[in-house]
């Protein structure tokens, strides 16, 4: 089980390749992301849910397996981070900012591909999210500065080099969700994506 198991995660890198199986369209599962949002003026952590649910894709050369729509973006930035960097603060007025990878001044889909980025709260204790790259690295960052007064810290523990897509998405959309908890998503909110590999 468990050999069967990881055999499947390493030949299942992307969603679009994951096949796809079993599940009806009553029951189609839903993405859920941590995303960074605001309150009160200031930056929280979310786990979301995507209204969108997975669909069986019908596009050739991904046909048959998991899709879901995340929605219009405007552009595409990749940022490479040493192992073991600190990106500081994100950038506020008056504040001194030391990498403007954690400015986003739209709201910012950010896919980590590799490495380890640990978000945190200014004068929060809970211990922040950890998110790794790959799979499970897809997060959403909505505490742009007319919401948020500090901003959120981010720095990357990890032991090789943070790779990281950034994708604005355009004029200002939010995808639709429903919160499903505060704080990170946890495991089970996002285990759910290896089950699309189903048994076979
Ligand atoms: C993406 O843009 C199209 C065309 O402007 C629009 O119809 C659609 O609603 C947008 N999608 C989302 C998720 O906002
Ligand atoms: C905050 O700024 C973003 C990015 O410019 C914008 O899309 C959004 O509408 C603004 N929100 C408010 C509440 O002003
Ligand atoms: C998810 O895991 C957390 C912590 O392990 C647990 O408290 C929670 O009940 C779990 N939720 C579900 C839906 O299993
Ligand atoms: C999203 O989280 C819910 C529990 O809150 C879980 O039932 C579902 O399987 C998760 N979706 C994925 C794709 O992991």
């Amino acid at each position: 089980m468990a050999r069967s198991t990881r055999a499947l995660v390493t030949s299942c890198l992307t969603l679009a390749l994951c096949a796809f199986q079993g599940a009806s369209a009553a029951e189609a599962p839903k993405l859920n992301v941590t995303a960074i949002g605001a309150s009160g003026g200031k930056s929280t952590l979310e786990c979301w849910q995507l209204d969108a649910p997975f669909a069986v894709s019908d596009t050739p050369g991904t046909r048959g397996s998991a899709a879901a729509t995340l929605g219009n973006v405007s552009n595409l930035g990749m940022t490479v981070l040493p192992a073991g960097f600190d990106g500081g603060v994100t950038q506020r007025a008056g504040q001194p900012v030391s990498n403007i990878h954690c400015d986003f001044p739209v709201y910012t889909w950010v896919m980590f591909i590799s490495g380890m980025a640990h978000v945190t709260l200014p004068g929060d204790d809970s211990g922040g999210a950890y998110i790794l790259g790959g799979e499970f690295g897809l997060i959403f960052a909505a505490d742009t500065a007319n919401v948020s007064e500090k901003g959120h810290y981010t720095r990357y523990p990890g032991i090789v080099e943070t790779v990281a897509l950034q994708i604005p998405t355009l004029d200002g959309e939010i995808p639709p969700h429903q919160v499903v908890r505060s704080g990170p998503c946890l495991t089970n909110n996002t285990a759910g994506l290896r089950s699309f590999a189903g048994s076979g």
